[in-house]
């Protein structure tokens, strides 16, 4: 049978696993080698099958020592049960994770049967590659604000008596965006490396979302915006989610700053129920809609990754991954579209009312 067959037995086979799998028997003979082991070790089954294992997967540690021989599983070490995972070469220099079990009829018995799994390591060379990508662009994100500086200020010490006052305000005005330019891209980065980590901490307590919104649409009317670019829309009724109010505010503010720098027209902010389904508890919903050019359709999907950056204003492209980050570390979704009016139109829900543990 193919499927699980009730008491709790699966008919499981080896070429559905994911990983490489070698089996060989008492003798050392391969008895088993799935799909995933012939694709990594580059040699079909019927070729391996009934042959020494050590001559199948001739296996050596990065400083070329050949691993059967300085494991020796079949002679060893009685008490051994097995190999930890570790990094080794096949023939050609292909690198695999290699980790292996010694099964025993009893404690300190012969080895019966040899497991050995095998896992292919593009998948981490590629996150290496991912980190020195971020590197090199953070990098670049630093240098070109403290290029800035540097010019104006030795500028400014070399030829300091033939500018004006005013000259050098506006200079100095210069290098001041500059420096905050550079601490928020700090500031947002120590975000994200929270937020890629898992170390994100979520301090929940009940948070109104309606009285949040209230409160940071009126932090950017005091910083300067005009009260009328926003239209407040909110459902009779609220119900309080568990959150921590902090993270809540600053993904609002990113939100509203988005929609005013990058949008333009009324930004509308509901906020609303989401009914419970067979999946998702209830939910309260905030969305964030604008009237300006939106995000085009080919670009949706990448609004939340690290740098992306549709225009040229001054952002640093964090914003938006941030925002999901946080959301999701709440255990809510974010989502992007088009509103009505054609601008762009953010959504985000998260799990309303108190936690099992505390109701
Ligand atoms: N309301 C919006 N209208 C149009 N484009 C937007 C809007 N919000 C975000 N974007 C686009 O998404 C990009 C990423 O946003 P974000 O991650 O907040 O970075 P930043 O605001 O620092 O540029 C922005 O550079 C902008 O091109
Ligand atoms: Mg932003």
């Amino acid at each position: 049978m193919d499927t699980a067959s009730g008491a709790g037995h699966v008919d499981l086979r080896p070429d559905d696993l994911p990983d490489g799998l070698v089996i060989a028997d008492r003798l050392g003979l391969v008895v088993c080698f799935n799909a995933e082991a012939a694709r990594l070790a580059g040699q079909p089954a019927d070729r391996a099958l009934g042959r020494p294992i050590d001559s199948v997967l001739p296996l050596e540690d990065p400083d070329g020592r050949p691993w059967w021989r300085l494991t020796d599983p079949y002679g060893g070490l009685a008490t051994r049960s097995g190999q930890p995972e570790r990094n080794l070469l096949l023939p050609g220099g292909r690198e695999v994770l290699v980790a292996a079990r010694y099964v025993r009829s009893r404690p300190g018995g012969p080895v019966r049967r040899l497991v050995v799994t095998l896992r292919g390591t593009d998948a981490r060379k590629r996150t290496e590659r991912s980190n020195a990508e971020l590197i090199a662009t953070v990098a670049h994100e630093l240098r070109s604000p403290l290029t800035s500086v540097k010019g104006f200020t030795a500028t400014m010490l070399d030829k300091w008596d033939r500018f004006t006052d005013e000259q050098k305000r506006l200079m100095l005005q210069t290098v001041d965006g500059d420096a905050d330019r550079v601490t928020r891209l700090i500031t947002e980065l120590l975000d994200v490396s929270r937020i890629d980590s898992g170390r994100l901490e979520i301090r929940r307590q009940p948070v109104r979302l309606d009285d949040a919104v209230r409160r940071q649409v009126k932090v950017m009317v005091n910083g300067g915006c005009r009260a009328d670019r926003f239209d407040l829309r909110f459902a009779d009724s609220v119900a309080r989610v568990w959150a921590d109010p902090d993270k809540i505010d600053q993904v609002l503010v990113n939100l509203l700053e988005n929609a005013v720098r990058h949008g333009e027209g009324t930004v509308t902010i509901e906020v609303d129920r989401v009914p419970p389904t067979r999946t998702r508890q209830e939910g309260m919903a905030v969305t964030v809609s604008d009237e300006g050019p939106g995000i085009p359709e080919e670009a949706m999907h990448r609004v939340f990754t690290r740098f992306w950056r549709g225009n040229d204003r001054g952002g640093t492209g964090l914003g938006l991954y941030i925002v999901k980050g946080i959301v999701e570390a709440h255990g809510g979704t974010v989502t992007v579209g088009r509103s009505s009016g054609g601008g762009a139109r953010f959504r985000f829900i998260l799990p309303a009312g108190t936690p099992a543990f505390l109701s």
